[in-house]
């Protein structure tokens, strides 16, 4: 563990004045996704998804936003998956992003609500035909005796799918959208000072508040 005492790193790359906000955080979010897509053109989109259990503990994972607009960010999965029972019991999340090459870190934290059938069905098609099988092959969350019987259920969907075009959606498959009730900007800075704001819905009206480090 010493070894990791004495790595850090000091953030100078840029700044977040509070008199560069927009009025919304939906702005900011897609001008930081923007730049994120600029820097990671392949995986700028990869967040951290919170959920809680039954009991009330917390349980994340990551996961891709897929749209991000000013109803919510989305993202899809399997409904019968650990995070879907989670979401369907206890609808709310939060979400982080982080991207180091420009030293920001985005959390999100909202109720959550399924996408619709037409929303699903809509992402599910535009997705390669091995992504679709596999939709179908795994049973996430469930226990495996291995990547030999993965294989065995892969091959089975793709004897029971041979020549048919389109692949329909599983029904347990599909998206949910994380609303933005809550959006705070990080935007590391030099000493430890980094800068923070978080945007909040009060009364239907975006709200904004500085936070200290
Ligand atoms: C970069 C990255 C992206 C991922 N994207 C997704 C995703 O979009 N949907 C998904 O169901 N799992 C995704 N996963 C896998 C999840 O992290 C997780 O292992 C899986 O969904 C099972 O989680 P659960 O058992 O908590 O439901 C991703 C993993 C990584 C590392």
């Amino acid at each position: 563990m010493k070894q990791l005492h004495g790595v850090r790193k000091e953030y100078t790359s840029h700044e977040l004045l509070r008199s560069s906000l927009p009025a919304t955080p939906v702005e900011l979010l897609n001008e930081w996704f923007e730049a994120a897509r600029g820097v990671n053109p392949s995986e700028f989109n990869a967040m951290c998804l919170s959920t809680v259990d039954a009991e009330g503990r917390p349980d994340a994972r990551m996961v891709l936003a897929k749209d991000v607009n000013s109803m919510g960010v989305s993202f899809f999965t399997n409904g019968d998956s650990q995070k879907g029972l989670q979401l369907k019991a206890q609808p709310f999340a939060a979400l982080t992003f982080y991207w180091p090459e420009l030293e920001r870190q985005v959390r999100i934290r909202g109720g959550v609500a399924p996408l619709s059938s037409e929303e699903n069905d809509a992402y599910f098609q535009s997705r390669p035909r091995a992504s679709q099988m596999g939709a179908w092959a795994s049973n996430q969350s469930r226990p495996t005796d291995g990547p030999d019987d993965l294989q065995a259920q892969f091959e089975s969907i793709e004897k029971r799918f041979a020549g048919q075009e389109p692949i329909q959606r599983p029904p347990h498959w599909g998206g949910f959208r994380v609303a933005l009730g809550e959006v705070e900007f990080w935007q590391g800075r030099p000493s430890r000072l980094h800068h923070r704001w978080r945007f909040r819905q009060v009364e239907g009206q975006w709200t904004v508040e500085g936070l200290q480090p």
